[in-house]
């Protein structure tokens, strides 16, 4: 970093675990303060302290994003903690496996707020902080925004609206000093899939058809991706939707 230029701050959320964790781990390279969000208070609490052990400016912020009013609270967290914000992740998610014909009203809505609502929430609380900062938003996506994926429909169609927030974003900000892009992660060995399975009489021929030919991507190698697209070193990337799925949407 050069030492004239004033510490990033970034706000992750999902950062207690899995590749929001990973995500934070890797902008605490680039020497970014970090404002880590998630429903999960003690397990975002151990990876702060870890992260602040290896000299890391980091606080935790545990919430429920579903609630707009918290999407709000944590933003002005980040400018409460740091005066600053020039980096917004939007990490958090939720996927549940399910018959399109099982889904609960409760379950749609769930991750429609999480996945979509949230995203929008954040974003619009932090753009007036990114632009004085000439910061930037990356959304994490699926590869269930590209294609179309069995069991998981929902899921699917909240991503391809995440998708379509970081386009339309991208060009209501067109003339405007900020970047939003979006990275749209394959199969990662997390636990986004504890506590849901596909259901008992599900055709896996259809599974297989997006879980791809080679093994599941380490949360660490995506989080690059998401750390580079986040970084300066990007600044000709906006309005892109960046594929890091091992190659399953190439067909
Ligand atoms: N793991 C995969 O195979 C995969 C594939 C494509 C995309 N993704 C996306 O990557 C992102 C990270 O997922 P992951 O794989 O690390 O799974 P994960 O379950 O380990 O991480 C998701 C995090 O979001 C948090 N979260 C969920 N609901 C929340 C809420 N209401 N408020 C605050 N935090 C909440 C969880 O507590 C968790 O820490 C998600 O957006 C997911 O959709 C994952």
């Amino acid at each position: 970093m050069n030492q004239t230029e004033p510490q990033r701050v970034a706000l992750v959320t999902g950062a207690a675990r899995g590749l929001g964790r990973a995500i934070a781990e890797a902008l605490a390279q680039q020497n970014v303060s970090l404002l880590l969000v998630d429903i999960l208070a003690d397990r975002l609490e151990t990876t702060c302290a870890e992260l602040a052990a290896n000299g890391t400016r980091c606080t935790a912020f545990a919430t429920d994003i579903s609630a707009k009013a918290n999407c709000t609270a944590a933003i002005a967290a980040a400018i409460a903690t740091y005066g600053r914000l020039d980096i917004l992740i939007n990490a958090a998610g939720l996927m549940r496996f399910n018959h399109a014909t099982d889904v609960s009203e409760e379950e749609f809505w769930q991750i429609m707020q999480v996945n979509t609502a949230a995203p929008f929430w954040l974003a619009q609380a932090a753009i007036p902080h990114l632009l004085e900062t000439e910061g930037n938003i990356v959304n994490v996506l699926s590869q269930s925004a590209l294609m179309g994926t069995a069991y998981i429909v929902p899921y699917s169609m909240s991503k391809a609206a995440l998708l379509q927030l970081t386009k339309s974003l991208a060009v209501e900000y067109a003339d405007k000093p900020i970047r939003i892009n979006a990275v749209a992660p394959g199969s990662m060995l997390t636990e986004i899939s504890t506590g849901t399975r596909p259901p008992a009489d599900a055709d896996f021929a259809k599974i297989k058809r997006y879980s791809g030919t080679r093994p599941p991507a380490q949360p660490a190698e995506v989080a690059a991706v998401v750390a580079f697209i986040s970084s300066p070193a990007a600044s000709a990337v906006h309005g892109a939707i960046w594929p890091a799925d091992c190659g399953v949407t190439a067909g």
